[in-house]
């Protein structure tokens, strides 16, 4: 049987998967699955800022390492996630501590730092994560408050003075279809690009709730990046369902999965679709939305849901 991974190649597109180190070292079922159903990885966490400079100065790369090496074993391609994010940043790095000039050097030495770590190791880097508010304004987060909005176009001109050859994504949630933010996420990139910043691509997260419906202008959306000469990635998907989930609304997730991986599969310049985590035995959605869960294409027995077989009918 054909893994998710081999039906994308001939679909010109790899298939990805987030991975939580922990689980990689310890669940060896888990393991078998990440390398042979995969043909591209994501860190789930061990590239994030908190988890690569947890004191300053301090640089700690083994986990992220660990994961590239093991992707270059398997013959996988790597999503860098992310460089530039309001959350998961170190303790140390606080706003009052520093000074507006401080916290760029900072920035870009971190961008510089990390980028340069696995220079020619990274396919797509996620640059600037979660920009947007849901009304299309920018994000009041550290950055925006002490940099300004230059910091977006900056991270992206120190990413690629720092590995040209890798792609650079702008990333976000709730940008599946037209609406506020993603329009206003397609102005920012256009004049981006009018402005000859480097940035090559936009993911789209594709965290979606049964409950919400299916972003079904997907394809709409993602043609007028493709139109402006992007790339276009779905870089975290998964369909979370209040639980406990019946058999209805298993099929609602498997259609919300499959009208991700078609908008992906209509837009030409659409190269990669990661599932942020495979089996629901990982998932960080109970966590982060109590009452819901289920969202992943595998059960807590790594058997397969109706979104498993639905994505592979579909590619
Ligand atoms: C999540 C991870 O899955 C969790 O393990 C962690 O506790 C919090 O972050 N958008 C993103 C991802 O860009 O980095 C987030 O990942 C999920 C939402």
């Amino acid at each position: 049987q054909q893994t998710l991974g081999t039906l994308g190649k001939k679909a010109g597109l790899r298939i990805g998967t987030a991975v939580n180190m922990d689980a990689l070292a310890d669940d060896a079922p888990y393991r078998a699955r990440v390398a042979g159903e995969f043909t591209s990885v994501t860190a789930e966490n061990v590239m994030k800022w908190e988890a690569v400079e947890p004191r300053r100065g301090t640089y700690d790369w083994a986990a992220a390492d660990e994961l590239v090496d093991f992707a270059g074993k398997n013959r996988q391609l790597v999503r860098g996630h992310t460089l530039v994010w309001h959350s998961q940043l170190p303790a140390w790095l606080t706003e009052d501590a520093f000074t507006a000039d401080e916290l760029r050097e900072i920035l870009h030495r971190h961008v510089t730092e990390q980028v340069t770590h696995f220079k020619g190791r990274i396919w797509q880097w996620d640059v600037v994560n979660e920009a947007f508010n849901e009304d299309g304004t920018l994000r009041d987060s550290i950055w925006l408050r002490k940099l300004g909005p230059g910091y977006i176009a900056d991270a992206f001109r120190w990413a690629h003075e720092a590995d040209p050859k890798a792609r650079l994504f702008i990333n976000d949630y709730n940008i599946e279809g037209v609406n506020a933010k993603s329009d206003a996420l397609y102005d920012l990139v256009s004049r981006l690009r009018k402005q000859r910043v480097p940035v090559h691509g936009v993911g789209i997260q594709g965290h979606l709730g049964v409950q919400y419906g299916a972003p079904h202008d997907i394809a709409d959306n993602m043609l007028r990046f493709d139109e402006l000469g992007l790339e276009t990635a779905i870089t975290e998907a998964d369909v979370r369902i209040p639980m406990p989930a019946d058999s209805t609304e298993l099929e609602a997730q498997a259609e919300g999965y499959a009208v991700m991986l078609r908008g992906c599969l209509l837009t030409p310049g659409c190269n990669a679709f990661t599932l942020w985590g495979f089996t629901d035995t990982y998932s960080w959605v109970p966590d982060t939305f109590p009452g819901e869960g289920a969202a992943n294409v595998l059960d807590e027995d790594y058997a397969p849901k109706p979104a498993y077989g639905t994505l592979r009918q579909t590619l």
